[in-house]
């Protein structure tokens, strides 16, 4: 069987009702990255921060995974996938994706704000995480998420999936933000490569990857009738 990897962003969820951060009416014309998605708006105002990703697990209850995701884990009838996602919903594993790493962390689940942060993830029961819900160790909980000015712990593991890709389907993701995006230029020579997004440039993109200028439901049928299946 051959081996596919999904690289996924916010572009994937979509159609499900969240929205994108930089597209226009996105998350960061709503909010400063600074305000809630650093280790410094941590420090400063924590409840803020706490507020900020309550609102993002609350959202991601409410909605449903969409055909892109759907169609994603249909893959799996036929090829060997891993989806690797900078998305923090949990929308891939709903629609039946069995393996999914999660590059900017899941939002369903909590770590410890203190050191060994990456020890446990605690699932958290409904939308809420409280400043007054600790760890063991006595500190707060805070959202199982990546920020901005922090390492990501599962990129070496990332990068070893991409290394073994026959096919790569990037979609939805403005590759803006790295290390993520540098994921785009590790697959070997011979893995073929494509980018699904409605509003990405030709310009943009690396010259070895085909773009399928469509929505993420409508660039995964495509490909999916025209060349995988
Ligand atoms: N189908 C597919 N792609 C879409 C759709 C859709 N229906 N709608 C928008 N897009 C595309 C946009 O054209 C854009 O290229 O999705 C992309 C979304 O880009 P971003 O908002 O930058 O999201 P993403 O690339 O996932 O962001 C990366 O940045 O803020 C951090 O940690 C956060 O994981 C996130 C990371």
């Amino acid at each position: 069987m051959k081996n596919i990897v999904i690289l996924s962003g916010a572009g994937v969820s979509a159609e499900s009702g969240i929205s994108t951060f930089r597209d226009s009416g996105g998350l960061w014309e709503q909010y400063k990255i600074e305000e809630v998605a650093t280790p410094e708006a941590w420090e400063n105002n924590p409840q803020k921060v706490q507020t900020f990703y309550n609102l993002r697990r609350k959202q991601i209850l409410e909605v449903k995974p969409n055909e892109a995701h759907f169609l994603i884990a249909k893959l799996e009838s036929r090829f060997h996938v891993n989806v690797i996602t900078q998305n923090i919903d949990d929308l891939h594993e709903r629609a039946g994706s069995t393996n999914v790493l999660h590059l900017h962390g899941n939002i369903r689940y909590a770590k410890s704000s203190g050191p060994n942060q990456e020890v446990n993830y605690y699932p958290v029961e409904g939308w809420g995480l409280k400043m007054s819900d600790l760890c063991p160790d006595g500190y707060p909980l805070r959202p199982h998420v990546v920020w901005f000015g922090e390492s990501v712990p599962m990129m070496d593991k990332a990068a070893e999936l991409i290394a073994e890709a026959d096919i790569l389907i990037v979609i939805g993701t403005s590759l803006q933000v790295y290390p993520a995006a540098g994921l785009v230029y590790m697959t070997p020579r011979q893995c073929q490569k494509f980018i699904i997004d409605p509003g990405i440039n030709e310009r943009d993109i690396p010259s070895d990857y085909t773009l399928i200028k469509k929505s993420a439901s409508l660039g995964m049928k495509h490909l999916m009738e025209q060349v995988l299946f």
